[in-house]
């Protein structure tokens, strides 16, 4: 069989194996907007690049798809009522086609992953129960459900339900019998003071008390639903090692990136459609690989 030489692969991936490009008979390039020798960022459709991953090639999936809640409502934002639409990206394309979309990716997901991988999922109570039913269709092992509880959550202006003041963040692996990451003791003997709820010395909890992202997290703009850095620095910390291979479909404003970086030696593959967001990340990103160079400098 002859295979097309012009085949090319995101970086970071390895030559390209005989199966790969047999399973592949396409010729396909997709250039990195950003690269370094641990990280590359796609400014694309999450589905286009997943696409071109290996099967069983991802250690660690960090996945908070658009929760479909841009309806024109209303919430409350720094005490002001403001609109709750976030962007053409999380309009919702009605029940079925969203649930059609959610199962196309997470479906990717599980092929790139490693047997012994792990997904997170976050999401509000618009997308979480979709995104969990389709995990347990596709035959992922569900490890466990984080209640991420905002202590500083916004007041609900209507007054006609309890204040929104968590969202969920669905932890499974691919393979119910393959061992997978989790640093326990890390996480038992870790130093947290963001959350007032985790006891020294004492088991992590499924409840983690972490106040959204302060305003230092947001000096190069801010994206609409930025994760705390605090939140995805312990989500790396207790499922991933040294060398592993982070995704993140939906990048936004690269909170997963910016974690595994600071936590150091962990590669990332961060995608987002939007390219606002993607600039935003390179700046987050460029600030810490000039942090370290400066103290590098100092030694
Ligand atoms: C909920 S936000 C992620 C926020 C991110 N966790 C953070 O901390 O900044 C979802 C992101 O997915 C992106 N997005 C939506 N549909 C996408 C798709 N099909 N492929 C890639 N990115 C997509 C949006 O542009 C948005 O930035």
């Amino acid at each position: 069989m002859e295979y097309k030489t012009e085949v090319q692969q995101p970086d970071l991936l390895p030559e390209p194996s005989v199966a790969y490009i047999a399973a592949n008979e396409m010729q396909r390039s997709i250039e990195p907007v950003y690269k370094t020798s641990d990280t590359a960022l796609y400014n694309n459709d999450c589905l286009d690049i997943m696409n071109l991953l290996p099967d069983n090639y991802i250690d660690m999936i960090f996945a908070d798809p658009p929760y479909n809640l841009s309806n024109d409502g209303i919430t409350c934002h720094a005490g002001k009522m403001v609109s709750v639409n976030k962007g053409k990206w999380d309009k919702s394309n009605g029940f079925e086609n969203d649930v059609e979309f959610h199962e196309k990716w997470i479906s990717e997901c599980r092929r790139i992953l490693k047997p012994e991988g792990t997904i997170w999922i976050s999401g509000t109570n618009h997308s979480i129960y979709q995104c969990g039913f389709l995990l347990q269709k596709l035959k992922f092992h569900i490890l466990n459900d984080i209640s991420w509880f905002k202590p500083n959550a916004a007041p609900n202006l209507a007054c006609t339900t309890f204040a929104h003041s968590h969202e969920t963040l669905l932890w499974a692996k691919k393979d119910k019998k393959a061992k997978h990451i989790f640093n326990y003791e890390k996480m038992k003997n870790g130093i947290f003071n963001e959350d007032k709820m985790k006891v020294p010395d004492k088991q992590m909890r499924s409840v983690w008390s972490i106040p959204t992202p302060s305003p230092d997290e947001k000096i190069f703009g801010k994206h609409p639903t930025q994760k705390p850095l605090a939140l995805l620095k312990r989500i790396v910390v207790a499922s991933t090692n040294e060398g592993c291979l982070i995704v993140d479909p939906f990048n936004g404003g690269g909170t997963t990136g910016v974690a595994a970086k600071i936590v150091g030696n962990r590669e990332y593959i961060g995608i987002d459609i939007e390219k606002e967001y993607i600039d935003l990340t390179i700046n987050r990103l460029n600030q810490i690989n000039t942090q370290n160079t400066l103290f590098s400098n100092e030694q």
